[in-house]
């Protein structure tokens, strides 16, 4: 079999190092511009550059220079951790983490050329977590989001609160998750990078504050002065323990407002698994609600699991001239092991997704751009189908868009195999009888090792079942689907060969009718 050619072809990708967060997703100067955490020199996490790109479509990604790397004492060993981008009277800043293991603080630097260069601002870093409140952690206190509202610059970041009043985690229990490869904590990567071969050794005086992970809110009239407004997640009743007593930060925090709903979204490390919900260690939360923007305090409608699959982290939103919401993540997970570092790089980024907060969901589908690069067009449908499965002349390919639409009838199960070969198969399966959806990739191709138990298989469960709408986005090595007109997202990478194109329609049980099939190739030039 030949062995897969793993880089994407409709996704940004870089040509070599590391990649993992998008930092500062901003439309500036005519262009979107899409920042990351970068390490140019081998694909692995290191000392974090911001990498950059910029596009006009949100398909087609022009890498840029690295936008600014870490040559200051305050981010040796972690560097130019996540952030975000701001326009300010026409000049754009950027404000990032600057990590050492044992402290983290805001920085700002800004560029005269177009966000290509930046010069770092020279009493940075200019906000501490001692400067904010005494309960917000000196060493977890990292990727701050600006968003400008009301004649003030607003920031929301990830935090442990150091509150004596609360109960905190128990250091063996930080001890522990510090020892195992079981922690996307920065303190980990760095030990890692010191000397891979004692991730326990001591870094910089390691592990101080303890406290639960939360999010902050606080704000600036000029991003020089901040004053601290107070952490967003309180007790309320109908939540899981877990929220509060989250032994990790809630990281790379964003927050927006869709159809009147403030929206926040973040990614909660270590966040145990409930139910089908959370079963990465690492997971990405989207919660509908109010916020207080005097208090910072956040009413919560609910919370979700905002992509149902099994690579989806650090998600960041930036907004369009035209009122889009336009998401990206990164498409990865922490402490899983990434094929593609074999070939010199790692890392890779989800299709931007166009969000909207409506009938009680956030709805993510790919941004229509997309539809640009459409080509050969293979249209099937109307049919029953009963027991049994059916290939479609032409429905095939490993860089397509698939949108498959079925009513269940009485059937058991339905779904579609993709990436499929003599050996391989990756399946998406609809189960009638507790209405979830399966995305199963253990016999997808090279294996994929990560620190949970089950790194298989995941389930999402839906609602509104009469109809089963499967809109999924293949590159190569990755496969994004959006179920019902985007109301639940399910992400996965995969390593197939380049042969396994198959694409294959079964149904279980009883009978399901196919109402439409519609493929085509996604060729960018
Ligand atoms: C999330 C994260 C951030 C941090 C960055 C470091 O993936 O751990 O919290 O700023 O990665 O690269």
């Amino acid at each position: 079999m030949e062995r897969r050619h793993y880089r994407p072809t409709y996704h940004a990708s870089i040509p070599s190092g590391w990649c993992n967060d998008p930092n500062g997703m901003i439309y500036y100067n005519g262009k979107s511009h899409l920042y990351f955490q970068h390490y140019p020199y081998a694909a692995h996490w290191g000392t974090m550059h911001w990498g950059h790109f910029t596009t006009d479509d949100f398909i087609k990604w022009e890498l840029q220079p690295v936008a600014i790397r870490p040559d200051q004492d305050y981010e040796v060993i972690c560097g130019c951790c996540s952030g975000n981008a701001v326009e300010k009277d026409g000049r754009l800043y950027i404000m990032y983490t600057a990590a050492q293991p044992d402290r983290q603080r805001q920085c700002l630097a800004w560029s005269e050329d177009g966000g290509i260069t930046f010069t770092k601002e020279p009493s940075n870093p200019i906000l501490t977590a001692e400067m904010l409140s005494e309960q917000v952690s000196t060493r977890d206190f990292r990727d701050p989001k600006i968003i400008v509202r009301d004649g003030w610059y607003y920031c929301l970041a990830g935090t442990r609160i150091i509150d004596p009043a609360l109960p905190q985690p128990s250091p063996r229990a930080y001890a522990s998750n510090m020892s195992g490869a079981n922690t996307a904590d920065l303190v980990h990567h760095a030990r890692l990078m010191i000397n891979p071969s004692d991730p326990n050794g001591d870094v910089l005086g390691g592990m101080i504050d303890l406290g639960w992970g939360n999010l902050i809110l606080f704000r600036s009239r000029d991003l020089y002065h901040w004053e601290f407004l107070g952490r967003c997640l309180y007790r309320q009743p109908g939540f899981s323990e877990h929220y509060y007593t989250l032994n990790g930060v809630y990281e790379c925090p964003d927050i927006f407002t869709s159809n009147g709903k403030d929206v926040i979204i973040s990614s909660p490390q270590n966040l145990p698994q409930m139910g089908n919900s959370y079963q990465n260690q690492h997971s990405v939360v989207y919660i509908p609600g109010k916020m207080n923007w005097e208090t910072g305090r956040f009413t919560m409608d609910s919370i979700n699991e905002l992509d149902a699959g099994f690579d989806v982290y650090a998600p960041q939103c930036m907004t369009m001239p035209d009122g889009r919401i336009i998401m990206i993540a990164w498409k990865e997970m922490w402490d899983r092991t990434m094929p593609m570092t074999e070939d010199g790089w790692g890392g890779t980024y989800t299709l931007p997704r166009e969000v909207e907060f409506k009938n009680g969901r956030l709805y993510q589908n790919p941004v229509r751009e997309i539809k640009n690069y459409r080509q050969n067009k293979v249209e099937a449908g109307a049919m029953t189908l009963k027991d049994g499965s059916l290939q479609v002349k032409g429905v095939e390919g490993d860089i397509i868009e698939l949108d498959v639409t079925f009513r269940p009838l009485d059937c058991r199960t339905l779904g579609v195999r993709f990436f499929k070969g003599t050996e391989h198969e990756t399946v998406l399966t609809f189960n009638a009888e507790d209405s979830t959806v399966v995305f199963d990739r253990t016999n997808s191709g090279v294996p994929i090792y990560g620190v949970e138990v089950n790194t298989n298989t995941r389930t999402c469960d839906i609602d509104e079942t009469d109809r089963i709408r499967f809109h999924i986005f293949l590159d190569q090595c990755s496969a994004e689907v959006f179920i019902n007109d985007g109301r639940f997202a399910m992400t996965g990478n995969v390593f197939p060969d380049a042969e396994d194109t198959g694409v294959e329609f079964f149904c279980t049980g009883g009978s399901c009718e196919i109402e439409s099939i519609v493929k085509y190739d996604i060729i960018v030039e």
